[in-house]
């Protein structure tokens, strides 16, 4: 059980660059593997949750170089190329390497079964289960395939294609259903009510895959190959930058550059949100690669004042919102989030369990169902807190205590290797340089 003790920075300074995207770094390795030829990734996240779903390619079959570093060549298969596994596939506590493989599992004419730790268990898979059944894999769990253990006899050449309108805004749920729908004949079409990320549909084009999109609907034809090209650069992750955003947004005294971070338009509701509270945040050198924006981010310490954050927005800020709500705690006035259920179903309830930690802290926070509302003001006290076992509370709270009027401790911190190998060695360098 490792602590993170925090003491109040006087600004955090200089130059950093973070671990590579952790929702892009999941699809280089499932989009590589199924890919004709060799695929060369840089940037690759060494966190746990990545790295989970590199073994489990491993487990089906797919030979990688360089497991455990950040560099890794894939050799692909092609589409056709799996092989059965011969154990369980255990993705820990990644909702994303769960869900992501359930989808290409349910095209691949063998069984497999997919495991995580407690806190995976807990998580709703009825959301993906139902549409891969209706295409005609056979996918079942426990509590009537409601939550893992998930046991999947892919549908192979019989799956069907899908007309899914999704009830959520999900990128998990959207990328089951196109890798599933990559192996069915003829189109698969799927609906969101507001658009989530589009990596899938990114890394698809970067394979050669023709994806079009009207609205917030994606389709894909089936039976697609995909082929290896130029090197798969992975910039930083943006939901990693957000800590050191509102850090040294609430420190006085801060001007921080963050390098080579992705700013997919689909990701960046944390600069938005950020700057309508008042924010010192400039975008630099914006370039792309593989088919990802990247830019340099400086933030300067400024004022904040509260906003109201809610709709389409929540999509775009989703991972982020734990840590806007310790933002919230430091500007002038209220902030609203709302419509934001889908943080209750996340690593942890993350509404409960903000609000819990916060108050610790001395925050004054109101919770709703789909929701949150903090009133800033006097700032915030050191406080003893928990992580309940999740990467982006512990990250959180640590920021929020770096602002705070003496120590705050932050219990349970390993989580934060599931996202964020090396946080505390880079918030030290930055906070107390
Ligand atoms: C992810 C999608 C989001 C996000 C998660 C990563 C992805 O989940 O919260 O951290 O890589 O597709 P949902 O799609 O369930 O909202």
């Amino acid at each position: 059980m490792a602590d993170l003790r925090i003491q109040p920075s006087q600004g955090l300074q200089g130059e950093i660059t973070l671990p590579g995207d952790k929702s892009i770094s999941h699809r280089s390795v499932l989009f590589a593997a199924i890919a004709d030829g060799d695929t060369r990734i840089s940037g690759f996240l060494t966190g746990e949750d990545t790295q989970n779903t590199a073994r489990a390619m491993q487990s089906l079959g797919i030979e990688i170089e360089g497991l455990g570093t950040e560099r890794l060549v894939v050799h692909g298969k092609g589409l056709d190329g799996l092989s059965e596994p011969v154990s369980v596939l255990d993705l820990g506590n990644s909702g994303t390497g769960m869900r992501l493989l359930a989808g290409l599992l349910a095209g691949q004419d063998f069984f497999s079964i997919l495991t995580g730790d407690q806190y995976l268990m807990k998580r709703p898979m009825a959301r993906i289960v139902e549409p891969l059944r209706r295409m005609g894999a056979k996918t079942d769990g426990r509590s009537g395939g409601t939550l893992a253990p998930l046991a999947i006899r892919g549908g192979g050449k019989t799956l069907c294609s899908a007309q899914y309108v999704s009830p959520v805004a999900s990128a998990q749920v959207k990328s089951a259903i196109l890798l599933a729908g990559l192996y069915a004949d003829g189109e698969t079409r799927v609906s969101e009510p507001s658009k989530s990320r589009d990596h899938t549909e990114r890394m698809f084009r970067f394979f050669g895959v023709d994806v079009r999109e009207q609205g917030t609907t994606v389709m894909v034809q089936g039976r697609q190959r995909l082929r290896a090209s130029g090197p798969l650069e992975i910039p930083s992750d943006i939901s990693s930058a957000a800590f050191f955003m509102v850090a040294a947004s609430i420190v006085p005294g801060s001007d921080l550059l963050i390098r080579n971070v992705g700013v997919n338009p689909t990701r960046t509701g944390i600069i938005d949100v950020l700057q309508n509270m008042g924010a010192g945040i400039t975008l630099q050198n914006l370039r792309e690669q593989a088919g990802e924006p990247t830019a340099d981010v400086r933030v300067r310490h400024r004022k904040l004042h509260g906003v109201q954050i809610a709709g389409d927005m929540i999509p775009r800020a989703i991972d982020e919102i734990p840590v806007l709500a310790v933002a919230a705690s430091y500007a002038e006035g209220k902030t609203s989030i709302r419509n934001a259920a889908e943080l209750r179903v996340k690593e942890s309830d993350r509404i409960a369990t903000m609000a819990e930690e916060l108050r610790k802290m001395g925050a004054t926070v109101a919770e709703f169902p789909d929701g949150m509302e903090l009133t800033g003001g006097d700032g915030l006290r050191g406080a003893v807190c928990d992580s309940h076992g999740d990467h982006r509370i512990a990250m959180s709270v640590a920021v929020a205590g770096l602002a705070a009027r003496g120590e705050t401790v932050v219990r349970d911190t390993e989580w934060i290797d599931t996202s964020f190998p090396g946080f505390e060695r880079l918030l030290r360098q930055a906070a107390y340089a």
